[in-house]
């Protein structure tokens, strides 16, 4: 399977990217930034899932920025969305194993953590796997990673570092914390809320899965949140996707300076 999607790729022209970017929901402008080589839709790629939500557009992009060539995911696959977590990191697979050197992911996600203000960004310095299920379940591929990946260090602190220190420069507010990921479609009660916010500062329902594949294959990446609502369960208004879309849509400006930035030093 993994052979189809990469000859296919390559025959289209996807040679030599260098670094992977999953942009979430409501997030897809970083691609206005990129010279861009190929469009491909997912339904073109052999073996991909296909986007089912409407508002994920479902294409991977092949450009260049700053003289690197990117490989983008405008859309990405959710456990929601009916998807085993293996068909929701099939592609990061893939573009590992065409060559990328790093991968930056970006979602959507609920403020726990009630100092982080709606609107604001927060980099993903840990996760938890709150999702029922886990991409490395089952036989373990051996040319692609071990049986038992270390997590010590999910998130690449040499990509850490440098996203903090663009933050500092460009005066984006970045907060940094745990993620915890669940499996969705609906968002959280009260209890949940309470629950979580005891242990992660920010929730959603994606990005745990391709981490956790990124690193069994030993790929550094770093994840960007845009929270886009505050989960005060003792506060708590009607969580609404239009809003979230909206909140994602304005907060979107500096997400996009954070990863041109980060691109052009690596
Ligand atoms: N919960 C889960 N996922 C989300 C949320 C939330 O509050 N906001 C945006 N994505």
């Amino acid at each position: 399977m993994y052979d189809q999607a990469i000859n296919y790729l390559k025959s289209a022209g996807i040679t030599s990217p260098e670094i992977g970017i999953v942009l979430g929901t409501g997030l897809g402008k970083m691609v206005n930034e990129l010279d861009l080589i190929h469009v491909l839709d997912y339904g073109q790629i052999p073996n991909f899932p296909v986007a089912t939500v409407e508002f994920h557009h479902g294409k991977l992009l092949y450009g260049e920025l700053f003289g690197k060539k990117i490989l983008a995911m405008q859309g990405r696959f959710h456990y929601y969305e009916g998807y085993s977590l293996q068909q929701v990191t099939f592609p990061i697979r893939i573009m590992k194993l065409l060559g990328i050197n790093y991968l930056l992911l970006s979602n959507a996600a609920g403020a726990l953590n009630l100092n982080y203000k709606k609107g604001s960004l927060m980099l993903i310095e840990d996760h938890i796997n709150f999702l029922p299920d886990n991409p490395l379940r089952g036989l373990n591929d051996d040319k692609m990673g071990p049986r038992f990946p270390d997590m010590h260090q999910p998130y690449s602190s040499f990509l850490n570092e440098r996203l903090l220190a663009i933050a500092l420069r460009e005066k984006i507010v970045l907060h940094k914390g745990v993620y915890v990921a669940v499996p969705g479609p609906n968002f959280e009660t009260r209890a949940e809320y309470r629950l979580f916010r005891n242990y992660a500062d920010a929730v959603g329902m994606s990005t745990v899965p391709e981490v956790i594949v990124a690193n069994h294959m030993g790929l550094p990446c770093a994840a960007v949140s845009v929270l886009t609502d505050e989960c005060d369960p003792d506060n708590l208004s009607p969580a609404s996707i239009d809003d979230i879309l909206e909140t994602a849509g304005k907060a979107e400006e500096g997400l996009v300076k954070l990863f041109c930035s980060l691109i052009r030093e690596l």
